[in-house]
């Protein structure tokens, strides 16, 4: 048996800022309402077709292999998880392999939505533990902004979601290594998939066919619905009882933790959080403002931008934790 650990990690966000006086002019909406509502100021969308999903995560896989010292023919595999495919199959992970020239290693592709980089960390540490890989390419990427309903019918989910990429290279040690993934938690509660999903183009079901719509109207079912209340509710809850199962799977507690890196869902869930927790500003990363929801790539981009701000060194204690669409939860301890 074998542990594992980050070895490297790397982001990438496209250059185009979207403010939310941005937001203004192409629905009704407002900065202050945002603002309030959620603490984005602005985030990161691609100008159309300039990248995919795909390209984003090859650009923060060669700065993780980069950050980790590593070339890309010592990866061995690739996990890699996205709501936002650039084809509804294959998916991103084999684009991953042939861009960088791997050798037919194995690509996996993970749908777990905001918790979908948790569950790919997961993954991914079960391989190395066992002794099947040494070295995985674990890739969260979003490209949100092409399939949001940008008018004002879908205001309460298109002023959240951003663009992005953010990857590690998680590498085989030995059993005891003092840096190591320390345990992860995955949850799911399929009994409440309707209340934040895409229902169309992804649904099979009678209903379907034929697709019977004026052409210049796209059904709101081809973007994403979100009950946000019920949301929030529940994101407040899971988030606290699976930091819990992490904290206690290990002895540890709060006190112990340098940093939590949750899921940039929303300002007031992490700050929710952080006081049920008495955690203090220092102890949580957040850069929800300036990149607002990036689904699976929103744990990887803000541990990478702790990393570069010295917010974590080899040693601590990092807690990562996720809840989203499905709904699945999910954390992960990690000695950094
Ligand atoms: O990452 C996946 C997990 N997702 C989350 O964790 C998100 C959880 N949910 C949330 O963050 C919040 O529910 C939202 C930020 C999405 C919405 O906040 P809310 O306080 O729950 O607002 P609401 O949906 O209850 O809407 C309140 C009002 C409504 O108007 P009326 O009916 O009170 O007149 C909405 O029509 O705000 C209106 N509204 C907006 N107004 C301006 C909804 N979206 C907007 C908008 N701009 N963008």
């Amino acid at each position: 048996m074998y542990s594992s650990y980050i070895a490297g990690i790397g982001h990438f966000v496209p250059e185009r800022v979207v403010t939310n006086f941005d937001l203004e002019k192409l629905m009704d909406t407002s900065d202050e309402w945002i603002y309030e509502r959620t603490g984005i100021k602005e985030r990161r969308w691609i100008v159309p077709c300039t990248e995919t999903t795909t390209s984003m995560g090859i650009k923060a896989a060669k700065a993780a292999l980069q950050d980790a010292g590593k070339s890309p023919d010592e990866i061995d595999f690739i996990v890699f998880a996205t709501i936002s495919p650039d084809y509804y199959f294959p998916g991103p992970g084999v684009g991953v392999q042939e861009a960088l020239g791997i050798s037919e290693i194995g690509a996996l592709d993970v749908r777990n939505q905001c918790s979908g980089f948790i569950y790919a960390l997961s993954v991914a540490d079960q391989f190395i533990k066992t002794g099947m890989y040494k070295n995985i390419l674990v890739i969260g990427a979003e490209l949100q902004s092409h399939g949001l309903d940008k008018t004002t019918r879908g205001r309460n989910v298109s002023v959240i979601f951003g663009d992005g990429a953010g990857a590690v290279v998680l590498s085989a040690a030995k059993l005891n290594n003092s840096s190591q993934i320390l345990s992860t938690h995955l949850h799911s509660q399929g009994s409440n998939a309707a209340e934040l999903m895409v229902k169309d183009p992804g649904n099979l079901s009678k209903e379907r066919f034929p697709i019977d719509f004026a052409e210049h109207e796209i059904p709101e079912s081809y973007f994403p619905y979100m009950n946000g209340n019920l949301v929030f509710k529940h994101a407040v809850t899971r988030f606290q009882e699976v930091i819990n199962e992490a904290l206690s799977a290990n002895n540890k507690s709060v006190s112990d933790l340098k940093l939590l890196v949750p899921h940039q869902a929303n300002y007031r869930i992490t700050q929710f959080v952080q006081r049920k927790f008495a955690l203090s500003d220092a102890q949580v990363m957040s850069n929800i403002h300036r990149y607002g929801n990036t689904t699976a790539a929103s744990i990887p981009i803000a541990l990478s931008e702790a990393k570069q701000e010295g917010r974590i060194q080899r040693g601590d204690l990092v807690c990562l934790a996720a809840f989203g669409s499905g709904f699945t939860w999910a954390s992960a301890l990690i000695r950094w």
